[in-house]
């Protein structure tokens, strides 16, 4: 597919001083909106890990359930939602963490994967790796083997990818 990168490109939608002055959001609800174009997002976004026996996604709230959840089917491997805190209503192990804009935590529910689970992380952006590296702590927690990251986008100056491991980590876009 070797127009994707310049089709997502051309569909995101830069938003400046969104949800902070001197933060440009990168938008993708266009790009989830055109359904051949979203289709295609989550088989690139799945195809690394394709015949890596991943057995459960974790997809990161709220962006990350979006790219997430699909991205499971395709893989053919359950879907495990980490939520903000007080969301999950069964017995949760919790990790906090900073974030580019503000701190928060991140939930698991405390059996939502077995021991040895080969686990994917996804989200739809990559900034300074706190969301992320928050959740890897949160699988390592429950037993699960984390496989690898990813991302529909990369901030790449923000130096995330050092915090979560490069030969961990796969986006389709970088900024
Ligand atoms: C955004 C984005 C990632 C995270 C990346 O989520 O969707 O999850 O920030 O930042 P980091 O790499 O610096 O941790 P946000 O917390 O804004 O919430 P949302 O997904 O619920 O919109
Ligand atoms: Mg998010």
């Amino acid at each position: 597919d070797t127009t994707l990168v310049a089709d997502v490109s051309a569909m995101l939608r830069d938003v400046p001083d969104f949800p902070k002055p001197g933060i440009v959001f990168k938008d993708i609800t266009p790009v989830l909106a055109d359904p051949r174009l979203f289709g295609r997002v989550i088989n690139a976004m799945a195809a690394p890990f394709r015949g890596q026996h991943i057995t459960k996604v974790v997809g990161v709230e709220a962006r990350g359930f979006l790219l997430g959840a699909p991205i499971a089917l395709a893989l053919h491997a359950g879907f495990v939602p980490a939520r903000k805190p007080g969301k999950l209503p069964y017995k949760s192990v919790v990790e906090k963490y900073s974030l580019e804009y503000g701190a928060d935590g991140l939930e698991m529910h405390e059996d939502a994967l077995h021991k040895g689970e080969r686990v994917l992380i996804v989200d739809d952006v990559l900034a300074t790796g706190g969301t992320a590296e928050a959740t890897s702590r949160l699988v390592k927690k429950l037993g699960g083997e984390l496989v690898g990251y990813s991302f529909l986008i990369h901030l790449a100056f923000l130096d995330g990818v050092k915090r979560l491991g490069p030969d961990k980590v796969t986006s389709l876009l970088s900024f």
